[in-house]
C-alpha cells in the first residue's frame, strides 16, 4: 500500500488520522541519523523556512531550524514581534503574505488562538502552527508520541497521567486529543480545581469514546500509569498574577515518589518546578531525549510539506 501524507497546513491535530500520524512518525525515524549528523542529506536544499515567533520560543524553534538546516535548506524570521514591522503596527496578514513571497513554508507561533489557522487562509505556503495561545501546539503531540513509541515501544493499551495546567496548556490540548485516536488508552487528567482540562477537549474525547478520569492528587494514580506528562502552570495566561501566585508549585514529582515505580516521566519544557532535579538523572527522565527528538519528528513534517507543496 502507497502511504500519502494528505494535509497541506498543520493547524490543530484534530486534523489528523491515525494514518497521518503514523506517516509523519515513520518518516522521522528514518531520518534519526541525518538528526544526529552521522549521514548528510540535501533534501530541502535551496528552499527556505520563515519562522513567525511573536511569543517566546526556545525549543521549538530551535528544533525547526535544526531541522532545516540538517536538511539542507535555510531559515529566515524573527524571535518576538518587537523585532519585526508588526511592533510599528503592520498588520499580521501584510506580514504573512511578506513572508509566503520569501520561503516555501511558514511556522507561526503567537498568543492568540486561531491565528495560524488565519495565515493559512491567506497564503499558498504550507503553514505550520508552533502554538497558538492555550490553543493547540500539533508538532509537539507529534514529537510526545514519537518519544512514546520509541521509549515503550507502543501507543496504544497505555495509562498516562496528564498533570499541570490542562486549563491553559496547549501542549496536553493536543495529546489529549491525538491519543484518542489510539486503542484501549486510559487518562488520568491531574490538575487543581482552577486548571481542570476544558469542557470542549472532554467533549471531543465523549465523542471518541475515550476512557478518562479527572482527579487533584498525584497519588491517586501514581501506582495505574505508565507515563507521567508534566506541565508547567502557564503563568502569562493567568489575568490576574495573585491566581497564579496561589496555585504555583501544586505539583512537583521528585526521585522518592518515584522509586519502584515502572514508569516514564515526559514533559514538553520549560520547566519551572514541577519536575526535581534530582529525578534528571533517573532512568524515568524521557523529557531531555523528548526534546532531542523534536529534530527527526520536526525533520519529518518539513520534508513531508514542502515537498508536497512546491512552490
Ligand atoms: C510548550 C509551549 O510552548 O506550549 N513548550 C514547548 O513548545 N516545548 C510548553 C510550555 O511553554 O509550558
Amino acid at each position: 500500500m502507497i502511504k500519502i501524507f494528505k494535509l497541506k497546513n498543520i493547524i490543530s491535530i484534530k486534523d489528523f488520522e491515525r494514518s497521518d500520524i503514523d506517516y509523519i512518525l515513520d518518516e522521522a525515524s528514518k531520518l534519526e541519523d541525518i538528526a544526529k549528523s552521522k549521514e548528510l542529506s540535501d533534501e530541502l536544499k535551496g528552499k527556505i523556512l520563515g519562522l513567525m515567533f511573536f511569543e517566546p520560543s526556545t525549543r521549538t524553534r530551535m528544533s525547526f531550524e535544526t531541522a532545516m538546516k540538517r536538511l539542507d535548506g535555510e531559515c529566515i524570521g524573527f524571535e518576538n514581534s518587537g523585532s519585526s514591522s508588526v511592533s510599528k503596527g503592520e498588520s499580521i496578514a501584510d506580514t504573512a503574505k511578506m513572508f509566503e513571497g520569501y520561503s516555501d513554508a511558514l511556522v507561526i507561533r503567537h498568543e492568540l488562538e486561531g491565528v495560524s489557522k488565519f495565515i493559512s487562509d491567506i497564503v499558498d505556503v504550507p503553514v505550520i502552527n508552533a502554538g497558538d495561545g492555550a490553543g493547540q501546539h500539533p508538532t509537539q503531540t507529534l514529537l510526545d508520541l514519537y518519544t512514546i513509541k520509541k521509549e515503550i515501544g507502543s501507543i496504544d493499551n497505555l495509562k498516562i497521567a496528564l498533570i499541570g495546567d490542562l486549563k491553559f496548556g496547549r501542549t496536553v490540548h493536543s495529546l489529549a486529543n491525538a491519543l484518542g485516536l489510539y486503542d484501549n488508552v486510559e487518562l488520568y487528567f491531574v490538575s487543581p480545581n482552577e486548571l481542570k482540562m476544558p469542557q470542549e477537549i472532554l467533549h471531543d474525547l465523549d465523542q471518541m469514546k475515550m476512557s478518562y478520569t479527572e482527579v487533584s492528587k498525584i497519588d491517586e494514580i501514581i501506582d495505574k500509569v505508565n507515563i507521567l506528562y508534566v506541565t508547567r502552570i502557564q503563568k502569562e495566561r493567568f489575568g490576574d498574577i495573585n491566581d497564579y501566585i496561589q496555585i504555583k508549585g501544586a505539583y512537583i514529582i521528585n526521585e522518592k515518589m518515584l522509586k519502584g515505580k515502572d514508569l516514564i516521566v515526559m514533559h514538553p519544557l520549560p520547566r519551572i518546578d514541577e519536575i526535581d532535579s534530582d529525578v534528571d538523572n533517573t532512568k524515568y527522565n524521557k523529557y531531555f531525549a523528548q526534546a532531542e527528538n523534536a529534530v527527526p519528528v520536526r525533520m519529518a513534517i518539513l520534508k513531508t510539506l514542502i515537498k508536497n507543496n512546491p512552490k
